[in-house]
């Protein structure tokens, strides 16, 4: 229950605030003082396991010393200087070198993942051939709310489609396959149509995607579906263009979740986990790309916040903390143990329609039954403020909860919060 001194709060604020909150902030309705790593506490001393990690952003649980003593270090020493070079700038960019595949080895700085997705959209546009203009995307994708991502954008919150000139494809959607197949039976036909209307098109110059589709729910593609689209985009010179802004700096267990499909794209986008939650964002690429003259003239890859030595900061201690720790070994030793208790979850109730996930990163899927897998939206925000109620915190986005814990929590708290969770999921449908 939200106590007396948060109430007080947001009634102060419902007479300023615009509407249009997130769901969870709609549903939670809960004033957060305070994060020390994987716990909140909120403005009545309540505390909260926080398996969502902010908005699957501090991978390395709130208020991190090593973080927090870099950004504040940063704050006495210097915020802006457009995008000049800053001291920091190039360790973390030999970092990035280091932990990224070979062959992106040229990176530019941002502050948000639509900001970066936007980046990219500009330098396929800039080096497209003549007559390559369209872009492909796929169904259930999600790329942020500016114009160009909304393009692309096919599960979109809030607002109409805006599809412009993308081409989309189909989602590795198994749970609702939407050419009513099924795994393995199917051949993979969705990656045969993607491949089809998308990698073989002479038109379109690029495919911008999710590796794990995240905000619809973290569908993770079958074997076979990204090997056929990613192979066939090549030899179609059709740009791979991955935007792990969501999964990128080792929530799924490798570095790029593409890594985990043996894909090797041309451009990544990242940003939630990058600066532990700072608002900061890496456009990673390929030399040949990036500094193609068309993709790079004088403040192609400049802005007001981009750069920021701040954000620097931010992003060159936790990507340190992450390599120094081997912090995305832990993901895949605790992913192997959610694996196992989501499993168990899913079994055990009716109304968990599917239940996917890859390393730190997992969706639970609510339905009515299981036969007619209506989604139920109401028992997903149910189960969520239950949680919030018993005192963890998981994302709510329509049917659909999502958990991505910190990767520092240790065994012990994340058994405990997935016991939480299950005991939420039983108060809701036992009445
Ligand atoms: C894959 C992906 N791309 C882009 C975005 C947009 O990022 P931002 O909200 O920082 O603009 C998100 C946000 O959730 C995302 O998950």
């Amino acid at each position: 229950m939200t106590g007396i001194r948060q109430r007080r709060q947001l009634l102060r604020e419902a007479r300023h605030l615009a509407p249009g909150a997130s769901e969870e902030a709609e549903h939670g309705r809960r004033v957060f003082a305070e994060g020390r790593g994987p716990v909140l506490t909120d403005l009545d001393g309540n505390q909260y396991l926080d398996l969502a990690s902010g908005t699957l952003t501090q991978s390395l649980g709130h208020g991190h010393p090593e973080v927090v003593a870099a950004l504040t270090a940063q704050a006495h020493r210097l915020w802006n200087v457009h995008d000049s070079a800053t001291p920091d700038r190039a360790d973390l960019l030999e970092l990035l070198a280091r932990l990224l595949p070979d062959h992106l080895d040229t990176y530019a700085f941002f502050s948000t993942g639509a900001e970066v997705v936007e980046a990219a959209l500009r330098v396929v546009q800039a080096t497209a051939e003549p007559g390559r203009n369209r872009i492909g995307a796929l169904r259930h994708g999600f790329h942020g709310k500016t114009m160009g991502a909304r393009m692309l954008v096919h599960w979109d919150i809030g607002h109409q489609s805006f599809s412009g000139n993308s081409v989309l494809g189909y989602a590795p959607y198994c749970y609702r396959c939407p050419l009513e197949l099924q795994y393995p039976a199917c051949d993979v036909r969705c990656a045969s149509l993607v491949r089809r209307h998308i990698a073989a098109k002479p038109n379109v110059s690029a495919l911008v995607f999710e590796p794990v589709l995240g905000a619809a729910g973290v569908i993770v593609p079958p074997p076979g579906y990204w090997e056929r689209i990613g192979e066939a985009c090549r030899d179609g010179g059709v740009l791979l263009v991955a935007d792990e802004v969501l999964t990128g700096g080792g929530r799924t267990g490798t570095f790029l979740a593409a890594e985990r499909f043996g894909l090797e794209p041309d451009l990544v986008t990242l940003a939630k986990g990058t600066a532990n939650g700072f608002p900061f964002a890496v456009l990673a690429g390929r030399a040949g790309l990036l500094r193609r003259p068309e993709a790079a003239p004088p403040g192609a890859y400049a802005s007001t916040f981009a750069s920021n030595p701040l954000g620097i900061a931010a992003a060159r201690a936790t990507l340190e903390v992450i390599e120094r720790d081997r912090l995305i070994d832990r993901v895949r030793v605790l992913g192997d143990l959610m694996e196992t208790r989501l499993t168990a979850l899913h079994r055990r109730f009716d109304v968990l329609g599917q239940v996917r996930g890859l390393g730190l990163l997992w969706g639970l899927e609510f339905v009515t039954d299981p036969a007619s897998r209506t989604p139920a939206p109401d028992i997903a925000r149910a189960v969520y403020t239950k949680a919030l109620d018993l005192g963890l915190r998981v994302a709510l986005g329509g049917h659909i909860l999502r958990l991505a814990p910190p990767f520092t929590i240790d065994e012990a708290l994340l058994d405990e919060g997935l016991t939480l969770l299950a005991d939420a999921v039983e108060r809701v449908v036992t009445p």
